[in-house]
């Protein structure tokens, strides 16, 4: 995964706990590095070992680690780094979520050889259903916590239902349904 994203699981943890306890992590994790490029690509096994780790040294499970982490992308990452292109995807949740691809591909030619995810989108009224699939496993809460963020940054309050998982021979893929009220 792209430095960016170990790079940015780092300023969460410094900004939710402080320093102290990200050395804690970073020894927890065995990752030798506490310092990542952020255009620079490093083995997947980094990311997890360092979300492994918080979820360890935080007595949290990993899947909330995840969840946090996606608020803390959408709403403070993203934002500050990538605003001009956040702003051009969409101006509410719903097509905003629908151009994800777009975004994804728009940043190509930035992390080169990389691999974001697919999403599909479908909606009745206000229920929508967002479908995840990724050539990585465990990712979905990180996506639930996207979304939480994207529904706070256009002002919209949601109620997520349970995920469904899709069976895949490798990665992963689920449905996430939430209604936007
Ligand atoms: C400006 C906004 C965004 C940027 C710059 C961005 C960039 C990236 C980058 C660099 C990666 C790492 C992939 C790799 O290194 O192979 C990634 C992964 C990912 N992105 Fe985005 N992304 C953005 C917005 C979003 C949004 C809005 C969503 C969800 C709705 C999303 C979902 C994901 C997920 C789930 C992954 C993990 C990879 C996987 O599932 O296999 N991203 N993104």
């Amino acid at each position: 995964m792209y430095g960016l994203i170990n790079k940015s699981l780092k300023s969460m943890v410094i900004d939710h706990h402080g320093q102290e306890l990200w050395q804690q992590i970073l020894s927890t994790s065995g990752v030798d590095l506490d310092s990542f490029v952020s255009m620079q690509r490093y083995d997947d096994q980094v990311t997890y070992a360092l979300v492994g780790a918080t979820s360890e040294v935080l007595k949290t499970p990993a899947e909330d680690c995840l969840e946090a982490f996606g608020v803390y992308w959408s709403t403070v990452v993203a934002p500050n780094a990538y605003g001009v292109l956040l702003d051009s995807t969409g101006t509410n949740l719903l097509e905003f979520l629908q151009h994800t691809n777009d975004l994804h591909d728009r940043i190509t030619s930035t992390f080169i050889g990389y691999t974001p995810p697919h999403f599909e989108v479908s909606h009745e009224d206000n229920r929508v259903a967002l479908h995840y699939e990724s050539k990585r496993q465990g990712l979905t809460p990180f996506v639930i916590g996207v979304v939480k963020g994207l529904a706070q940054r256009f002002g919209s309050t949601i109620d997520i239902e349970p995920v469904q998982k899709v069976a895949v021979p490798e990665g992963e893929s689920s449905i996430i349904y939430f209604t936007i009220n």
